[in-house]
């Protein structure tokens, strides 16, 4: 059996992490796909916050939702995830991110370093003790590789007695295949 792709494992990681009546985010919502599975995970007394500057993106991915009777849990935001901190205030579980651009979509519209790290640093913040943060990375387009480093440097600074961090990464020929970091926030001891 192959392995599972980064998508497929973060999606498997956080069905464990994210009980129902959680409150969580899509920060790249794109065609819906991850708003769907968080959606579904939160139930109806929780609550999906989804971000994404493409219009487009957001109408066919609320009319995913719902299609499969699931809007209504999902707040939508059209804008870029760097104004999490302004938008939501709501104690998060998660917070996932699936960076790049949209396949099928316009290729110029991609996620950037800078903007990213915003976004992951207010992620940080309103992640509740033993909130999950899952970020897929791709490598493959221009200013990828760049991205995808900045963001593993930035995870690689948070405090080590608050968090814990791992990375699946693909090796070899399919080495630019997207990776998986994912950080979890500890609780403290009183
Ligand atoms: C790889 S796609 C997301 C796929 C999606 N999670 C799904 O399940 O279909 C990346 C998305 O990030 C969006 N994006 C780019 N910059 C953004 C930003 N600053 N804030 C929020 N979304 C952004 C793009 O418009 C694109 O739809």
């Amino acid at each position: 059996m192959p392995l599972p792709r980064a998508t497929t494992l973060a999606h498997r990681i956080l069905a464990d992490q994210i009980p129902e009546g959680s409150c969580v985010v899509d920060a790249t919502v794109g065609n819906g796909h991850d708003t769907e599975f968080l959606a579904t995970l939160v139930g109806d007394s929780g609550r999906v916050h989804g971000f994404d500057v493409q219009l487009a993106a957001l109408q066919s991915a609320k009319e995913r939702l719902r299609a499969a009777g699931l809007d209504h849990r999902v707040r939508w935001h059209h804008g870029g995830h760097e104004s999490l901190a302004d938008q939501v205030d709501d104690p998060l579980r998660a917070v996932m991110f699936n960076l790049g651009y949209l396949p099928g979509g316009d290729h110029a519209l991609i996620t950037t370093a800078a903007t990213t790290l915003r976004a992951c640093s207010s992620a940080s913040v309103l992640l509740v003790e033993g909130g999950v943060l899952s970020i897929v990375l791709y490598r493959g387009h221009p200013g990828g590789a760049e991205e995808a480093q900045a963001v593993e440097t930035w995870i690689l600074g948070l405090d080590a007695a608050h968090w814990s961090v791992a990375r699946y990464s693909p090796l070899g020929r399919r080495r630019e295949a997207p990776s998986l970091l994912l950080a979890s926030k500890e609780p403290r001891l009183a």
